[in-house]
Protein backbone atom coordinates (compact mmCIF):
# COMPACT_ATOMS: atom_id res chain seq x y z
CA UNK A 1 0.00 0.00 0.00
CA UNK A 2 1.59 3.14 -1.16
CA UNK A 3 0.17 5.42 1.63
CA UNK A 4 1.14 3.04 4.31
CA UNK A 5 4.53 3.36 2.98
CA UNK A 6 4.35 7.06 3.21
CA UNK A 7 3.73 7.35 6.68
CA UNK A 8 5.89 5.17 7.68
CA UNK A 9 8.37 7.40 6.02
CA UNK A 10 7.22 10.19 7.75
CA UNK A 11 7.01 8.49 10.79
CA UNK A 12 10.67 7.76 10.61
CA UNK A 13 12.11 11.40 9.13
CA UNK A 14 10.41 12.76 12.32
CA UNK A 15 11.28 10.15 14.87
CA UNK A 16 14.96 11.61 13.43
CA UNK A 17 13.75 15.21 13.67
CA UNK A 18 12.68 14.39 17.77
CA UNK A 19 15.62 12.53 17.87
CA UNK A 20 17.91 15.48 17.57
CA UNK A 21 15.91 17.58 19.11
CA UNK A 22 16.10 15.79 22.02
CA UNK A 23 20.08 15.10 22.46
CA UNK A 24 20.13 19.24 21.16
CA UNK A 25 17.90 19.92 24.79
CA UNK A 26 20.08 17.25 27.03
CA UNK A 27 23.13 19.59 26.32
CA UNK A 28 20.86 23.10 26.63
CA UNK A 29 19.01 21.93 30.36
CA UNK A 30 22.31 21.80 32.47
CA UNK A 31 23.22 25.47 31.13
CA UNK A 32 19.52 26.47 32.13
CA UNK A 33 19.78 24.87 35.27
CA UNK A 34 22.96 26.63 36.02
CA UNK A 35 21.50 30.14 34.82
CA UNK A 36 18.54 29.45 36.58
CA UNK A 37 17.92 31.87 39.97
CA UNK A 38 15.38 30.00 41.83
CA UNK A 39 15.93 26.97 43.26
CA UNK A 40 12.59 25.52 42.17
CA UNK A 41 13.61 26.27 38.45
CA UNK A 42 16.88 24.68 39.09
CA UNK A 43 15.57 22.22 39.95
CA UNK A 44 13.01 21.26 37.66
CA UNK A 45 15.54 21.91 35.10
CA UNK A 46 17.78 19.17 36.59
CA UNK A 47 14.79 16.64 36.98
CA UNK A 48 13.82 16.90 33.29
CA UNK A 49 17.17 16.40 32.19
CA UNK A 50 17.46 12.98 33.89
CA UNK A 51 13.97 12.62 32.22
CA UNK A 52 15.32 13.60 29.02
CA UNK A 53 17.92 10.87 29.12
CA UNK A 54 15.51 8.19 29.69
CA UNK A 55 13.29 10.13 26.55
CA UNK A 56 16.83 9.46 24.39
CA UNK A 57 16.76 6.10 25.53
CA UNK A 58 12.94 5.35 24.53
CA UNK A 59 13.18 6.85 21.09
CA UNK A 60 16.10 4.54 20.55
CA UNK A 61 13.96 1.71 21.41
CA UNK A 62 11.39 2.76 18.73
CA UNK A 63 13.78 3.57 16.31
CA UNK A 64 14.82 -0.53 17.06
CA UNK A 65 11.25 -1.57 16.21
CA UNK A 66 11.18 -0.12 13.04
CA UNK A 67 14.60 -1.49 12.40
CA UNK A 68 16.38 1.35 11.89
CA UNK A 69 19.34 2.82 13.31
CA UNK A 70 19.21 5.58 15.51
CA UNK A 71 19.96 9.02 14.31
CA UNK A 72 19.18 12.12 14.18
CA UNK A 73 18.14 14.78 11.24
CA UNK A 74 19.15 18.61 12.14
CA UNK A 75 15.80 20.24 13.68
CA UNK A 76 16.16 23.92 12.39
CA UNK A 77 12.98 24.83 14.79
CA UNK A 78 14.68 23.19 18.27
CA UNK A 79 17.56 24.83 17.50
CA UNK A 80 15.98 28.17 17.21
CA UNK A 81 14.00 27.94 20.37
CA UNK A 82 17.73 27.18 22.16
CA UNK A 83 19.37 29.67 20.22
CA UNK A 84 16.58 32.35 21.76
CA UNK A 85 16.96 30.53 25.25
CA UNK A 86 20.63 30.99 25.07
CA UNK A 87 19.64 35.08 24.12
CA UNK A 88 17.96 35.63 27.07
CA UNK A 89 20.80 33.76 29.27
CA UNK A 90 22.73 36.29 28.17
CA UNK A 91 20.84 39.49 27.90
CA UNK A 92 19.52 39.15 31.00
CA UNK A 93 21.80 37.66 33.16
CA UNK A 94 21.76 38.94 36.45
CA UNK A 95 18.47 40.63 35.99
CA UNK A 96 15.64 39.74 38.03
CA UNK A 97 13.86 38.92 34.41
CA UNK A 98 16.23 35.92 33.99
CA UNK A 99 13.87 33.21 35.21
CA UNK A 100 11.09 34.36 33.76
CA UNK A 101 13.08 34.25 30.60
CA UNK A 102 14.01 30.96 31.31
CA UNK A 103 10.51 29.71 31.93
CA UNK A 104 9.74 31.05 28.75
CA UNK A 105 12.26 29.56 26.43
CA UNK A 106 11.88 26.52 28.28
CA UNK A 107 7.98 26.03 27.60
CA UNK A 108 8.68 26.77 24.08
CA UNK A 109 11.08 23.97 24.00
CA UNK A 110 8.19 21.65 26.01
CA UNK A 111 5.48 22.76 23.39
CA UNK A 112 7.61 21.54 20.85
CA UNK A 113 7.96 18.46 22.12
CA UNK A 114 4.50 17.58 22.77
CA UNK A 115 3.51 18.79 19.16
CA UNK A 116 5.93 16.08 17.73
CA UNK A 117 5.35 13.43 20.22
CA UNK A 118 1.64 13.84 20.46
CA UNK A 119 1.82 13.60 16.00
CA UNK A 120 4.11 10.24 16.49
CA UNK A 121 1.93 8.96 19.11
CA UNK A 122 -0.94 9.03 16.76
CA UNK A 123 1.34 7.76 13.70
CA UNK A 124 2.53 4.57 15.52
CA UNK A 125 -0.89 3.42 16.70
CA UNK A 126 -2.34 3.61 13.06
CA UNK A 127 0.71 2.13 11.74
CA UNK A 128 0.33 -0.74 14.01
CA UNK A 129 3.68 0.32 16.16
CA UNK A 130 2.10 -0.61 19.70
CA UNK A 131 5.20 -0.82 21.54
CA UNK A 132 6.25 2.11 20.24
CA UNK A 133 3.11 4.19 20.12
CA UNK A 134 3.39 3.41 24.01
CA UNK A 135 6.90 4.50 24.61
CA UNK A 136 5.84 7.92 22.14
CA UNK A 137 2.93 7.97 24.89
CA UNK A 138 4.87 7.64 28.10
CA UNK A 139 7.31 10.70 26.71
CA UNK A 140 4.56 12.81 25.89
CA UNK A 141 2.82 12.19 29.39
CA UNK A 142 6.54 13.71 30.83
CA UNK A 143 6.85 16.47 28.48
CA UNK A 144 2.87 17.84 29.57
CA UNK A 145 3.63 17.36 32.94
CA UNK A 146 7.07 19.36 32.95
CA UNK A 147 5.08 22.31 30.98
CA UNK A 148 2.29 22.01 33.96
CA UNK A 149 5.38 22.26 36.34
CA UNK A 150 6.82 25.00 34.23
CA UNK A 151 3.40 26.96 34.82
CA UNK A 152 3.81 26.47 37.96
CA UNK A 153 6.41 28.05 38.74
CA UNK A 154 6.23 31.11 36.53
CA UNK A 155 2.69 31.65 38.12
CA UNK A 156 3.94 31.64 41.28
CA UNK A 157 7.14 33.50 41.07
CA UNK A 158 4.43 36.43 39.45
CA UNK A 159 2.26 35.67 42.37
CA UNK A 160 5.45 36.67 44.51
CA UNK A 161 6.49 39.43 42.14
CA UNK A 162 2.63 40.95 42.71
CA UNK A 163 2.60 40.30 47.14
CA UNK A 164 6.37 41.80 47.07
CA UNK A 165 5.04 45.27 45.40
FE1 LIG B 1 11.97 15.55 25.77
FE1 LIG C 1 10.92 18.11 27.49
Amino acid sequence: MASEKTLRELFHDTLKDIYFAEKKILTALPKMAKAAQSDDLKAAFEKHEAETEEQVARLEKVFAEIDAPARGKTCDAIMGIIEEGQEVMKEYKGTPALDAGLLAAAQAVEHYEIARYGTLKTWARELGLDDAAQLLEQTLGEEKKTDATLSEIAESAVNQEAEAA
